[in-house]
């Protein structure tokens, strides 16, 4: 990078789950996406199997690079920084992403930045709606977390003001998918299965946290108003499938999963316009894998239209794990002047929110 105004050429890594991803930003434009996943082999297990998704990660690391830089038509030699996924995520998989871009800015001569994977989430949709606002509510929803992030500047730590205190809400929809037969991953097929059901047909649980967090949530949490708990209504869905299989009447799939899907998207959309309302904050985001629920978008638009909220969500390519999104994270960190990271800076399946 040279020159006032020239924006930072950066390739990112993801390697925290089971989606090898690299892609390529300069500035808040794409110039590539390249994705290889492994999820058709954890497919027969019914969850992602950490040691499966390490393998694959360093098969497809090298090659996903190259088609990576090709798509974008750029060398190695041209980008400025290399970012990557530090954490959170599986410790093996993390390891081989943050291996491979110490290999990558070491050969190349490139500083590294490690990022976390959440803010990286949320970073991702200056790639599809240009730069966030000073300040925006962010609800992060995957298959390994539910949360609710008040957010700064991006190269700030980033607000945790609840999260789920059981299952995360990816992990409910891959749940209920297997109870229904449905296969793995769950949150596309329910999503689907959903759009012939009646979402009122059954009334599931809405699970509501009459306690704090035991830990990490931030203050300003009043009797849990930002937290999320799903297991109960997984354990209702599994009951009442359970019951008509028992009865011998047929499960009507559809209608389970509208109904199921219905209740994690009215308590999502319901905790997070609240948190934009009671904190002030006029912008939500949507990030992670479960924002590419059709009928999350849906209500969600539909409730901060009648709230006055701006509503920003990410295309649902975006939304799952991909690389662009570590890079979108890593140019703004290039923009903003931050010190790169060492080197010898650690894979951290547990990275804190407190740290990028
Ligand atoms: O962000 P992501 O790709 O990986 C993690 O960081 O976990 O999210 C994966 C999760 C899975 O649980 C998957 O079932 C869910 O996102 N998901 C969906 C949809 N697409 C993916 N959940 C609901 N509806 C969808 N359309
Ligand atoms: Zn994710």
């Amino acid at each position: 990078m040279s020159g006032p105004g020239v924006q930072p050429l950066v390739l990112g890594i993801e390697t925290s789950c089971d989606e090898t991803g690299v892609g390529v930003v300069r500035g808040a434009s794409l110039l590539a996406d390249a994705l290889a996943s492994s999820v058709e082999e954890h497919a027969r297990f019914g969850g992602v199997v950490p040691e499966v998704a390490s393998r694959a990660h360093l098969e497809a690391m090298a090659p996903t690079v190259d088609r990576a830089l090709e798509q974008a038509g750029v060398r190695l030699a041209e980008v400025d920084a290399i970012a990557v996924t530090a954490g959170p995520g599986l410790a093996g998989a993390l390891s081989v992403g943050v291996a491979a871009a110490k290999a990558y800015a070491l050969a190349a001569g490139k500083p590294l930045l490690g990022v976390n994977h959440l803010t990286a989430h949320v970073a991702v949709d200056r790639l599809a709606h240009g730069e966030l606002p000073a300040q925006c509510v962010a609800l992060l929803v995957s298959g390994g977390h539910s949360s609710l992030l008040a957010v700064g500047d991006l190269a700030d730590p980033v607000t945790e003001l609840g999260a789920t205190v059981d299952d995360a809400a990816g992990e409910a929809f891959d749940k209920v998918a297997r109870v229904l037969g449905l296969g793995f991953p769950g949150g596309p097929l329910i999503d689907r299965a959903a759009r012939d059901g009646d979402p009122e047909a059954i009334a599931f649980p809405r699970g509501v946290v009459r306690q704090r967090p035991p830990s990490g949530a931030a203050a300003g949490n009043p009797d849990g108003a930002y937290s999320f708990t799903f297991s109960g209504l997984k354990t209702a869905v599994a009951r009442w499938v359970e019951a008509r299989e028992r009865a011998g009447e047929p499960v009507p799939v559809p209608d389970v999963a509208a109904s199921f899907q219905e209740a994690v998207v009215d308590v999502l959309s319901a905790r997070a316009v609240a948190a934009c309302r009671d904190l002030g904050i006029g912008t939500l985001v949507i990030g992670g894998g479960v924002a590419a629920n059709s009928r999350l978008r849906a209500v969600a638009e539909t409730r901060c239209e009648a709230a006055g909220l701006t509503l920003r969500t990410p295309t649902p390519k975006l939304c799952t794990d991909n690389g662009a999104m570590v890079a979108a994270l890593g140019s703004l960190l290039v923009e903003r002047g931050v010190t790169p990271s060492r080197l010898d800076i650690p894979a951290d399946p547990m990275l804190p929110l407190s740290l990028r």
